[in-house]
């Protein structure tokens, strides 16, 4: 098996911060050498959204700005497992204080977390969830509700076609993600909840980038055409993006003829929306790089935390687009 570099990236500002205090701490919370601070390991999904990208910016600088921590390791892991795991190999071999992982998949972690546990490294989730059986091996998950995003985008479905029988299709992003599963259930548990009659004419994964969502929209095409499409819940901004494109090749106006929920709330989603291509935005928080250092500071003084912390959300309509649009740092 050819072993694949792992994209390990630091911002020049991390390497300066780095070079400043260049200590790597010990296992038991003395965090080394001259330096008490921390060295954090971050272990990212990857950079194939706007959303991803804003929130490898918040953590990096966060740890930057952070008098409390000596310096972050980061690895970007391209959105694939393995590379994250090997990451993780990788910062339990360096003796780092803490892992951060933003895991890609909820599956598959139980051996890689219990490596860490054994070598005395707290491990702190950011972003997305695992499952349920490997809870013990992490301290607190830093991150949005995923389940509830998805009852967002659906109570404004259920007021847009009540008494309808609208067609819909979705794009869920990357297959096992915490995010795409959590916000499948919460759409469709509210939709069956509030009766809403509906016909759901497809629904597939793709993998949060555009050219992942124009892929499968250009497929549900071929597949049902157009005329019985009426809404499409796409699990984030780039996917909704490249579906708008793949309904407007074919000859279709997106957000009015196909109306369209995108999750996350990049400034490009908005711009869409501002230009009617869209019709509904579920904000998905990503700028928690502070609270997330605030965290790392408590895990390590040995306080008690939460098992989750849910980052603020809230959900925008057309009558919100124009004046939220210049508000967006993403
Ligand atoms: O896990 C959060 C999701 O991951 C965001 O919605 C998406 O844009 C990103 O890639």
């Amino acid at each position: 098996m050819v072993k694949r570099p792992l994209a390990t990236i630091a911002t020049a500002l991390l390497v300066l911060s780095s070079a400043a205090c260049g200590l790597r701490g010990g296992n038991d919370h003395d965090f080394g050498g001259t330096d008490d601070r921390p060295v954090v390991g971050f272990v990212q999904v990857g950079s194939e959204s706007a959303w991803r990208k804003a929130n490898s910016d918040s953590i990096q600088v966060a740890a930057v700005d952070d008098d409390r921590i000596a310096y972050l390791q980061f690895a970007n892991a391209e959105q694939d497992q393995q590379r994250q795991i090997e990451a993780i190999r990788e910062l339990i071999e360096d003796e780092v204080d803490v892992i951060v992982l933003a895991p890609v998949v909820e599956s598959g972690w139980t051996e890689v977390l219990t490596e860490a546990d054994r070598a005395g490294i707290p491990v702190i989730l950011a972003d997305r969830a695992i499952d349920e059986a490997d809870e013990h091996l992490y301290e607190t998950r830093l991150g949005s509700d995923f389940v509830e995003e998805g009852r967002k985008a659906a109570r404004w479905t259920v007021e847009t076609f009540a008494g309808e029988n609208a067609g819909l299709v979705e794009i869920g992003g990357t297959p096992g993600s915490a995010a795409a599963e959590g916000r499948n259930v919460g759409y469709f548990e509210v939709l069956e909840d509030e009766d809403l009659d509906y016909e759901l004419v497809d629904s597939e994964f793709s993998d949060f980038t555009v050219e992942g969502g124009k892929e499968v929209m250009e497929g549900f095409i071929d597949e049902h055409g157009l005329d019985r499409i009426d809404l499409l819940f796409a699990h984030n901004d780039e996917m909704g993006i490249g579906a708008a494109d793949a309904i407007e090749a074919a000859g279709y106006d997106p957000g009015d003829d196909v109306q369209i929920i995108i999750v996350d709330g990049s400034r490009a989603g908005f711009e869409a929306g501002v230009a009617g291509r869209l019709n509904y935005i579920v904000e998905c928080n990503p700028s928690f790089g502070p609270q997330l250092m605030d965290l790392v500071v408590d895990v390590l003084d040995g306080k008690d935390v939460d098992k989750f912390t849910p980052v603020e959300e809230g959900a925008f309509g057309p009558e919100d687009f124009e004046d939220e649009v210049n508000h967006r740092d993403f």
